[in-house]
């Protein structure tokens, strides 16, 4: 692919590099399309689909793990870094959809999982096996308190973050007790993880997405953290965990910034880093670190207009904003549900697409697919264990056709499909000129021929958003009352058909409107 090709001049006429104002589309590679009939999707299978997504009009895909695994995490348990599990292909697989992703102008980014291998990586497997070996060290072992384990950490997922091995001694793991967290103050760790990024930016990938960006390092001497149900503490009462978001992670990000840095091309990382505050958020993203983090504040930030304007202020640049993903519940059914909800999905569309900075688009919610409530016997997840399975978002695409497996698969998808999705796949909606499929088409189209990096606020009534981006007007009403919004300028696109009235909109409810600013 040739870097700084038109269309990047086009979508960013400042000539600053591309991440910072693309849209990036998550493909949960498990669920995407699959093209030989196991019921689990594929890279050929989104090879397929690639005329699917550039006509999206998406700037790039990020793929999540592809590698060899025995699956006890849907493939964030890697067993092998440099390969890719027969479920979804071969390495010539991998090779030819980045080849082919290039030629529609997609560029790929992949899944990098550094804080934790596999325990059927080859390296837990002989420090399992001789606890001499030099491989122990390269996970967290340490010996038991009495016959507990050795300090009180969680698992993200369930129960203690501590398994005991046959020889008494025990490992750490922040999540499934099949994924040992690996030991970054050892060097070899560092040395082997730079090098596998080595490897997937020879084979031609854009970048990475970090898994775990937050959890590499943990406080010195491994301390109790004092209180039970952690992640649920954290995520609720901004906690600072001994093995989260500790201060030591950002040197490893320094050394991955440096790998990028030595490849041509404008190769990007993305961390997934779960940071208590938006300040503390910011420092992976420093000029010397990762180029983009997630912004979790934004996609957990309830339909308000003064929660949601609160985040966008006090975020810093570059601005990734995401709504939804592989882990959390989809925002048409967080905002809601139902009728509400997709109308919420709708506006919230508008929204994030209006925002100046890059934007991620989990597979599925340009369809405005729910949340799928799924019988417990077909769930999945490890962390169903702890009463929050993330199975229904991840219920495979629904393509064509009017029953379930909906041109998804020819066998039997590995998680069902709700039949009332017919009305969602893509070949329903794609007929549909009021589809919230057509809707993302257009926004996405629009948002390309207005450019911009800075955001500047506009008057509105209470319960408003109302801001532009260079010539792009966008104004949202997240209140309950209909609210009137001067607009000067042509209507571009609405999330609902809306009036107006002279050089006002006429916005009701979760309704969000885009104009041409003169
Ligand atoms: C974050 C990933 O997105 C999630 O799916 C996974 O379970 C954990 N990291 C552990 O790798």
């Amino acid at each position: 692919m040739t870097r700084g090709t038109e269309r990047d001049a086009e979508r960013d006429p400042t000539g600053e590099s591309w991440w910072r104002s693309a849209v990036i589309y998550q493909v949960y590679v498990r669920s995407f399309a699959d093209s030989d009939g196991d019921g689990v999707g594929d890279l050929p299978g989104i090879r397929e689909r690639l005329p699917y997504l550039a006509e999206l009009g998406v700037d790039a895909l990020w793929l999540t793990p592809f590698y060899p695994s025995p699956m006890a995490d849907f493939g964030y348990d890697v067993a092998d870094h440099r390969d890719v599990d027969p479920l979804f292909g071969t390495l010539e697989d991998a090779r030819a959809l980045i080849k082919e992703a290039h030629a529609h102008d997609l560029r790929i980014i992949v899944d990098a999982v550094p804080n934790h291998t596999s325990d059927r990586h080859p390296w837990f497997q002989a420090a399992l096996a001789d606890p001499a070996a030099p491989e122990r060290a390269r996970y967290i072992f340490r010996e038991g308190r009495g016959d507990g384990p050795p300090n009180d950490w969680e698992s993200v997922f369930d129960g203690p973050a501590w398994t005991r091995v046959p020889d008494g001694s025990w490992y750490l793991h922040l999540f499934d007790p099949a994924q040992p967290d690996l030991d970054w103050e050892n060097p070899e760790v560092r040395e082997e993880f730079e090098d596998v990024l080595r490897f997937w930016l020879d084979l031609g990938v854009d970048g990475f997405r970090v898994d775990v960006a937050h959890g590499m390092v943990k406080a010195p001497g491994l301390p109790d953290v004092g209180f039970t149900a952690q992640s649920e503490k954290r995520r609720h009462e901004d906690a600072v965990l001994p093995y989260f978001d500790q201060d030591g992670v950002h040197e490893i990000h320094r050394g991955f910034r440096r790998v990028l840095d030595s490849y041509e091309g404008d190769r990007v990382a993305v961390a997934e880093a779960q940071a208590p505050t938006l300040e503390r958020l910011a420092a992976y993203t420093r000029p010397d670190e990762l180029h983009q983090a997630f912004n979790f504040h934004y996609l957990k930030a309830p339909w308000s207009a003064a929660a949601l304007r609160d985040v966008v202020e006090n975020s810093t640049t570059p601005a990734t904003w995401v709504l939804s993903n592989h882990d959390v519940r989809r925002h048409v059914t967080r905002y809601g549900g139902g009728e509400t909800g997709l109308r919420r999905a709708r506006a919230a569309a508008l929204l994030t697409l209006a925002l100046p900075g890059s934007a991620y688009v989990y597979q599925g919610e340009e369809l405005g697919l729910p949340e799928a409530d799924l019988p417990e016997e077909v769930q999945r997840d490890p962390r169903r264990k702890r009463g929050d399975g993330r199975d229904g978002c991840r219920v495979p695409m629904p393509w064509e056709g009017t029953e379930p497996p909906f041109g998804f698969t020819s066998g039997r998808s590995w998680l069902p499909q709700p039949p009332g999705w017919r009305d969602l796949t893509v070949e329903a909606e794609s007929a549909d000129p009021g589809s919230v499929l057509n809707l993302y088409r257009q926004a996405l189209r629009i948002r390309r021929a207005h450019p911009a990096l800075d955001l500047e606020w506009l008057q509105g009534p209470p319960g408003t958003l109302v801001f532009a981006r260079g010539t792009l007007g966008c104004a949202v009403n997240l209140g309950d009352r209909t609210a009137r919004i001067a607009a000067y300028g042509p209507l571009l696109l609405s999330s609902e058909p809306i009036d107006r009235e002279g050089d006002c909109l006429v916005l009701p409810p979760d309704t969000a409107a885009w104009w041409h600013r003169h």
